[in-house]
């Protein structure tokens, strides 16, 4: 643990490493019990020779009392963890999904948190009839049954584990846990880091125990910053696993200077960023050239835009047509009704009329195409060495 001196105020600042955070802060209760789980969810998958991803979503909170009244937050919902955790799975991936407790969820994310409240999509069977018989609106069930089928599937191929966290110290043991459970797939595990992670918290020796009083005039609270795990998780943890990292920024402008960074400090594969208000919209993947080198371009260009001899860039963005869709749905009230659940892998005849396009859709699309070859890169090594 080092201690500095910061540059624009005279108050001192502890920046922990990755060790010292885990040496002294506390593991989660349920950090055993998860580690398990995933351990055998991974053991499974590996036997049936199926492709795990690691899919981390929506906000950590950074407690200011250890008998928590009050916390720090932030804005992320988990829409972009659990839409993309759904088109990982109708792609034959199994899936963790480690999340904030009760961000969204794969599949029921159409019918919480959202103006399509489930029980608008319910009727009483007018037919009297003893117990009483619920039944789904007829306009409603043609949008439910996908969702509904895709769900089941899920369930009964035992292909989606939900772990939930809360706090940012939660997610921290609970990446590093989930990676080591991992190890066993090789190259074959995927992480994609979606979570939208705290940069500072409160050491538990400085967390009060009890509720903070009031009374005593302003509160002044002085957060630590919290360790970057990529570089353990990359070097260490999952040497051979394929990380995506994302980055969010507010100044579009730094997106492309700031994924660059990542890759060259933390070393992983590929880096998406996103800009707040267009997140849902546009993405731009960063990543180093020769990583990349005959890999289809991302649709919907412009690609490779501004790429140098070390990084390349490349945009997917929705259609206008796409968006629009999106956007009159939304003020319609309706839910997002992806056509993946209902026609994987196949053509999208509602595509346009029922369903909405959702830019996780090309994500996933795309990394495939690039864990694909990651897979494949590992492969050519083992055959060189023999
Ligand atoms: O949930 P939504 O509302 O749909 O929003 C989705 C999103 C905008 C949150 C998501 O698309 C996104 O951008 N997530 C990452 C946000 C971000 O910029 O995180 P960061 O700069 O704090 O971290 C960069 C990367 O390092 C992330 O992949 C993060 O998981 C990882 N990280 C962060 C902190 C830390 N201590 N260790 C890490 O490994």
């Amino acid at each position: 643990m080092s201690t500095t001196n910061a540059e624009s105020s005279s108050s001192t600042h502890t920046s922990f490493s990755a060790e010292d955070f885990f040496a002294t802060q506390p593991a989660p209760p349920q950090l055993g019990e998860f580690g398990r789980k995933a351990q055998e969810f991974v053991a499974k998958h590996v036997q049936d020779g199926r492709r795990v991803v690691l899919v981390t979503s929506g906000g950590t909170t950074v407690p200011l009392e250890k008998n928590v009244v009050r916390f720090l937050d932030n804005f992320s919902a988990g829409t972009r963890g659990a839409t993309s955790a759904e088109y990982f799975l109708a792609q034959g991936y199994a899936v963790i999904f480690m999340h904030r407790q009760h961000s969204l969820q794969p599949y029921t994310r159409h019918y919480s948190h959202t103006t399509n409240p489930f029980l608008d999509l319910l009727q009483e069977d007018p037919q009297p009839s003893s117990p009483a018989r619920i039944s789904v609106e007829e306009d409603q069930s043609f949008h439910l049954l996908p969702v509904l089928r895709a769900y089941h599937s899920a369930r009964s191929k035992g292909t989606l584990l939900q772990l939930p966290f809360t706090t940012v110290t939660e997610y921290l043991f609970m990446l590093r846990e989930m990676a080591i459970a991992m190890k066993p797939l090789g190259r074959q595990g995927m992480y994609y880091l979606a979570a939208a992670v705290s940069d500072f918290f409160i050491p538990s020796t400085r967390t009060s125990e009890h509720k903070i009083q009031s009374g005593k005039g302003s509160l002044l609270i002085e957060m630590d910053q919290v360790p970057k795990v990529l570089k353990p998780m990359v070097e260490r943890w999952a040497p051979e696993g394929f990380v995506v990292s994302f980055k969010l920024e507010t100044d579009e402008k730094l997106l492309i200077p700031k994924a660059r960074q990542a890759l060259q400090r933390y070393g992983h594969q590929c880096v998406i960023g996103n800009e707040l208000n267009h997140r849902k919209f546009e993405v731009v993947f960063v990543e180093r050239k020769f990583s990349k080198s005959d890999l289809a371009p991302v649709p919907n260009g412009p690609a490779n835009d501004s790429s140098t001899d070390e990084f390349t860039e490349a945009w997917i963005r929705l259609s206008e047509e796409d968006k629009k869709m999106n956007k009159s749905r939304t003020l319609a009230g309706s839910a997002r009704r992806p056509s993946h659940v209902f026609e994987p892998h196949g053509s999208r005849p509602w595509r346009g009329k029922f369903f909405e396009k959702e830019i996780e859709e090309d994500i996933v699309e795309q990394l495939l195409k690039r864990h694909d070859q990651w897979i494949a890169g590992g492969e050519a090594h083992k055959s060189n060495d023999r």
